[in-house]
């Protein structure tokens, strides 16, 4: 079998010298040696035919080889894989792949609608701090002490350095922070954040957006608010038939105060009425607080839940929703 043994010296040099530096040479040093045409399993067909003696020995030798050959191809493989990542070898004449780029929220989207009508009706926008002092939140507002809003139930308290600050639990500081620096005649809403510490239902999370709207002048009333936010809705829900209320409530800010409620059109909420917002006459402690003179200016201000007026428009029965970050959800409003 000396045949065999020197087909084995040839084909083992072979390997050895065999240059591979790209993959063409990988796949015709692979056909060469190792596929099922190669030579090495050549080699296996002629051993079946070598003396018993011989046998273990060749055996071993042409086993050696495979390995010898295999190895070879494995590190030059991986070799080749890191250059070209290195390099980012990038096929540009591949087609492109669908590119998801993410669109707005529907809660950023009925914000930005809500803004957006409310700038055509003539107010301006301004913003505030989400944490916030509590003289801006409270104090100011004509919230004293012991108030119930107040309790550590509903109200997130932040210390920073060694100070105590709420987690602002609605848009209305921004009243003050407004009024401190600019005189009447006074038209300004201001989107934002708010927090609360309550029970999750399918109407209330402990964060939600609300954009207080505020209005002062010498000669404003009540009826002034009501048409102004009637006018809003209609064009807000693109719709002359609105099933309103203002129903008489409580603000220690606002005096007389309402609440507006509108009615749920379709879904396991029909016939419900839902809280969109608060609203009133500023209290004369806080026009007061604004620095002005109660008996000459008169304020108006609102405060409205987004999540509740996406409800009502997209007819969703649950808030809860909005912030599950389910993708199938969210893609019907993209
Ligand atoms: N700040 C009140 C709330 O969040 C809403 C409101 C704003 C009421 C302005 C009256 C005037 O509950």
């Amino acid at each position: 079998m000396a045949n065999l043994l020197s087909g084995l010296k040839e084909i083992e040099s072979g390997i050895k010298e065999f240059m591979i530096g790209n993959r063409e040479e990988l796949e015709s040093f692979r056909l060469k040696y190792i596929s099922r045409n190669g030579l090495i399993i050549k080699l296996f067909d002629e051993l079946k035919s070598a003396s018993r003696e011989e046998k273990p020995m060749l055996g071993k030798h042409l086993n050696d080889l495979k390995k010898l050959a295999e190895g070879k191809f494995e590190s030059f493989k991986l070799q080749i894989e890191e250059s070209e990542i290195r390099k980012e070898v990038i096929d540009l004449t591949l087609p492109g792949r669908n590119f998801s780029a993410g669109s707005e929220h529907i809660i950023l989207q009925t914000l930005n609608e809500f803004v957006k009508i409310f700038r055509e009706i003539g107010f301006k926008v301004t913003n505030g701090p989400e944490l916030e002092d509590e003289f801006y939140n409270f104090d100011a507002l004509n919230t004293p002490e012991h108030h119930p809003s107040r309790d550590m139930q509903d109200t997130y308290y932040v210390m920073h350095n060694s100070k105590k600050y709420v987690l602002r639990t609605h848009t209305s500081p921004v009243q003050i922070r407004t009024m401190l620096q600019n005189k009447p005649p006074i038209r300004i809403i201001c989107p934002g954040k708010a927090f609360r510490n309550e029970t999750v239902t399918y109407k209330n999370y402990f964060m939600f957006h609300q954009v207080e709207g505020l209005w002062i002048d010498e000669d404003v009333s009540f009826a002034d608010l009501k048409g102004v936010y009637t006018d809003f809705l209609r064009r807000f829900f693109e719709t002359e038939e609105l099933e309103v209320r203002f129903r008489p409530s409580f603000f220690p800010f606002t005096e007389p105060s309402a609440e507006i409620d509108m009615a749920f059109g379709a879904g396991p909420n029909k016939g419900q009425w839902l809280e969109i917002s608060g609203a009133g006459q500023v209290h004369p402690a806080v026009i007061r607080n604004f620095g002005l003179d109660p008996e000459k200016y008169i304020g108006f201000a609102f405060g409205s839940g987004i999540e509740r007026l996406a409800m009502l428009r997209y007819g969703i029965h649950d808030l809860r929703l909005f912030y599950d970050g389910d993708l199938r959800f969210l893609q019907q409003f993209a």
